[in-house]
């Protein structure tokens, strides 16, 4: 029987408690769990709180420009720090997907660290952990921990002597949300679907070029205003398209073409941890693919992905 404004009020006053005038770092991810631990720890500390928004360049289209500006609309103290350099010569030549995450994984600690280190007399780590993500680090047989390295929890650098501090740790995602809704936070940001941490970068199968970062942001744009549009992206847990490392032939006009495939997925699930996908209407799908194809220089083919998981996971990589 969870009541947010409750959760709200005790952890508020918590937080003051434990807190006293420290100053407090959160690495803001733009997603639902990092943003809702922001203003929670900002309504109970105010500007003792500093949040850092990093751009490792595989974020969806114009994500890195709009969310941070909708962070600084809601008065938090955040600076943007654009990565994506230092992630793309990370990743370069990589295809393998657990290298693509490591390497994200330390050049993100990096960027933080060095962040982090710029504000004086910092004594907290704030983190937006919630109670599955405890629970997946914590069991060592958990399919997603041994299977794929989530980044989420934990991963700073010893030398960095920080306490941690998790105010949502004991929470479920639909608690997170109504605790955001009654935190004043955009319902639209509320609802957004999971983003992995590895952003795009597990989308794109194959090694990671800025053009093909460019050509899927493009694809997956198309894909999630169309879902947006037609009133199903709220009917879909999660949704995406990845980029296939596979050319195939079309035609456009008179000419042969030789592009890019892309395949298309949405998935129905309450957790992550099994997924069925989601049988979006035909029409819908026509209308999506020829926008893609017509809109998307270097992409002459779309397909829909219509496994489950398991025994698929809902990532390609
Ligand atoms: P899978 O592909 O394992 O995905 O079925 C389940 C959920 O986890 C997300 N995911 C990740 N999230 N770092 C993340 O933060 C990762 O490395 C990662 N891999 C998968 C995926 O988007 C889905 O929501």
């Amino acid at each position: 029987n969870f009541t947010p404004n409750a959760f709200v009020e005790e952890q508020v006053a918590e937080l003051k408690e434990k807190l006293q005038n420290d100053k407090v770092v959160l690495g803001l991810s733009g997603g639902v769990d990092s943003t809702v631990a922001a203003v929670l720890l900002h309504q109970a500390i105010g500007k003792n709180l500093y949040c850092i928004f990093v751009n490792n360049g595989l974020l969806r289209k114009n994500e890195f420009e709009s969310v941070l500006h909708q962070y600084k609309d809601m008065g938090l103290n955040v600076k943007g720090v654009d990565a994506t350099d230092k992630f793309m010569a990370a990743l370069e030549g990589i295809s393998d997907p657990e290298q693509k995450r490591k390497a994200i994984g330390k050049a993100f600690i990096e960027v933080f660290d060095d962040e982090a280190h710029q504000l004086e007399n910092v004594k907290w780590l704030a983190q937006g952990t919630i109670y599955p993500d405890v629970i997946e680090s914590i069991s060592v047989k958990g399919p997603s921990a041994t299977i794929k390295s989530h980044h989420n929890v934990g991963g700073l650098p010893d030398f960095m002597k920080l306490k941690i501090v998790e105010p949502l740790r004991m929470l479920f995602k639909d608690e997170v949300r109504r605790v955001g809704a009654t935190l004043g936070i955009d319902p639209e940001l509320l609802g957004r679907h999971p983003f992995p941490g590895p952003g795009l970068s597990i989308r794109i199968l194959g090694d990671i070029t800025l053009e093909k970062v460019r050509i899927l942001q493009d694809v997956d744009a198309v894909f999630i205003d169309g879902l947006k549009s037609w009133g199903l992206y709220d009917k879909v847990w999660q949704a995406g398209a990845i980029l296939l490392p596979v050319n195939s032939v079309g035609v456009m006009g008179d000419e042969r073409t030789y592009e890019k495939v892309v395949a298309l997925r949405a998935v129905e699930s309450t957790d992550g941890m099994t997924a069925d996908w989601v049988h979006l209407p035909y029409d819908f799908l026509m209308k999506v693919s020829n926008d893609i194809i017509n809109k998307v220089k270097g992409v002459n083919r779309v397909v829909y992905d219509i496994s489950s998981k398991p025994p698929a996971t809902i990532e390609w990589e």
